[in-house]
């Protein structure tokens, strides 16, 4: 009995220290993983990853893969430029046959595995996968990873989520766990909203004020606009040299940032420093409250226009991407209605006022046009008649997101109903972070179709993005940030990356509990209504 017993401890230290298999079946699921007959591949000390050729792109994906493996599995690889034919290794190479900027193919077999795409780009995703198929551990014992070819490329070319750092600031180095979150998901866009009524977060030289000022309000609101005031002074901005750091940071990621200078609504913190830029002439105070301020841009001002444009030339010089976000959302007219320049400004060109953002709207894309840009909108920028050109972000609801497409603009999808992750995700509140309202539980945001099946099939192609926003309000903290967009991130990234065809809610509740160890790993916050075994005890304790 006693040797037994013993034998069968042996044999279960010995099971504990056996190699773990890896899974590709990964959030997202990719778009195929056939599993092949042959050896698998083992995973150890030994293996060495192999950049093949100078480019820089790869030797960074190639440290990556390497900091994931030790971080998820516990094994430390070593990096290789060229193949070691005797050598255990993991081959990352650029293919041009892999067709598809995004595309990748992952292929194990016993001797190699193979991370394959024509761009850098691929091969970060196939990394990315790699990475998610890997058991966490921390023993840094062998991982077996069956023979297997993966083939996959995402459904949408725009994969995005935004923060807002000017309702709340949040410091950079959160904004850079922020795009770490988003490689996971693999995602490319990271929307950077960094103006508003409450706050101006962006160093602009030919502006000082706006950070001098702009970027700090004396107190904020309690709770949901409360007759009480916190008066404990908010604040913070990102300096030119740190935003090029998120810019570089990102890119470094496959990642685009695209910044937001919402204009001309929610501008009330630009006219606490510059009040000669509002119809009223002020004074103004950077707003403590949250909802639609009355206070805008005055449109009749030639010195507006000025404003924008300096602070343009300085925004494009430090971020590189094809789009620059003008905000355009929630501009109430009724200031414009009041003023002798806006009603003039209406009558020489030939509009009304309440027609009048759209004059704006044009001319200023115009300027970024100029500057090699184009414009993306929320979709308020539909109101009037504005170019073919303008790329229309659709908030309220998919039928702006529609009429988007059916007038022969890009669409990047992004309704309140299903992806404004500033809602709540249960019922239950009473154990729920503060949230501005709402439900959007992981279930929701999962079920999301971004191609209405109605829209004519040349209009279906111009949806080519679909994003999901953290509006920050009610999100003072980093740690409720997180817990805010995860799970509902993994959520997202299928609606982004997967074919629809493929999609299941049971299955992916199972691979998303896989990808919450990793959540784990990183001591990410994040919500666990998905799982049992994973939920926190709200019961009280005494
Ligand atoms: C928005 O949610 N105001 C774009
Ligand atoms: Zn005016």
């Amino acid at each position: 009995m006693k040797h037994l017993l013993l034998a069968a401890a042996l044999s279960f230290s010995m099971l504990s220290v056996h190699a773990a298999d890896a899974n590709y079946n990964v959030v997202p699921l990719p778009k195929s993983v056939m599993m092949a007959k042959g050896k698998p591949f083992n995973l150890t000390s030994a293996t060495t990853i192999v950049y093949e050729g100078t480019n820089p792109e790869m030797k960074r994906n190639a440290r990556f893969l390497s900091e994931y493996i030790e971080q998820v599995a516990g094994i430390r690889t070593s990096l290789l430029d060229k193949r070691d034919k005797k050598a255990a290794a993991i081959v990352l190479t650029i293919d041009p046959k892999v067709t598809g900027a995004e595309a990748y193919r992952l292929s194990v077999n016993n001797k190699q595995v193979t991370i394959a795409a024509s761009t850098p780009a691929g091969v970060f995703y196939g990394i990315q996968t790699l990475r998610k198929s890997l058991p966490v551990q921390t023993n840094g014992a062998d991982v077996t990873l069956p023979a297997v070819t993966v083939a996959d490329e995402p459904r949408f070319g725009y994969r995005g989520m935004m923060l807002d750092c000017a309702r709340h600031f949040f410091p950079l180095s959160f904004v850079k766990k922020f795009i770490d979150i988003l490689a996971l998901h693999n995602m490319n866009v990271f929307h950077w909203h960094l103006t508003e009524d409450q706050g101006w977060r962006l160093e602009i030289k030919s502006h000082p004020e706006l950070t001098a000022k702009s970027s700090m309000r004396s107190g904020t609101v309690i709770g949901h606009n409360a007759m009480v005031d916190d008066s404990i002074p908010h604040g913070g901005f990102y300096t030119q040299q740190e935003a090029r750091e998120i810019v570089e940071y990102a890119r470094q990621r496959h990642i685009t940032v695209i910044p937001e200078i919402d204009m001309p609504g929610h501008m009330l913190a630009a006219l606490a420093a510059y009040p000669e830029l509002g119809c009223s002439g002020g004074p103004y105070e950077v707003g403590h409250r949250w909802g639609v301020y009355k206070d805008v841009l005055c449109l009749g001002k030639e010195s507006t226009y000025k404003f924008v444009q300096d602070v343009i030339d300085e925004v494009v010089d430090i971020f590189p991407a094809k789009y620059f976000h003008i905000g355009g959302d929630e501009t109430p007219t009724i200031m414009w209605e009041k003023c002798p320049r806006c009603i003039q400004k209406a009558k020489d060109e030939n509009t009304d006022i309440k027609h009048l953002q759209q004059y704006f709207t044009n001319r200023i894309e115009k300027y970024l046009n100029s500057k090699g840009k184009s414009i993306i909108g929320w979709d308020e920028i539909l109101e009037g008649k504005i170019n073919q050109s303008a790329t229309i972000m659709a908030w309220r609801g998919e039928k702006n997101g529609f009429d988007g497409a059916i007038k022969g603009h890009d669409v990047v999808m992004t309704p309140s109903s299903h992806v404004y992750f500033d809602h709540y995700q249960a019922e239950d509140h009473a154990h729920e972070p503060d949230a501005i309202g709402g439900f959007s539980p992981v279930e929701k945001v999962y079920s999301y179709e971004p191609i209405p099946e109605s829209l004519p099939a040349d209009a279906k192609k111009r949806i080519f993005g679909v994003q999901a926003n953290l509006w920050t309000e009610y999100i003072p903290y980093t740690t409720q940030a997180e817990y805010m967009i995860m799970p509902r991130m993994a959520a997202l990234a299928e609606v982004q990356w997967t074919p629809a065809a493929k999609k299941n809610f049971d299955d992916f509740s199972k691979r998303a509990h896989r990808l919450s160890d990793l959540y784990d790993r990183y001591g990410y916050q994040y919500a666990r209504h998905l799982w049992k075994d994973k939920a926190i005890p709200t019961s009280a304790v005494w």
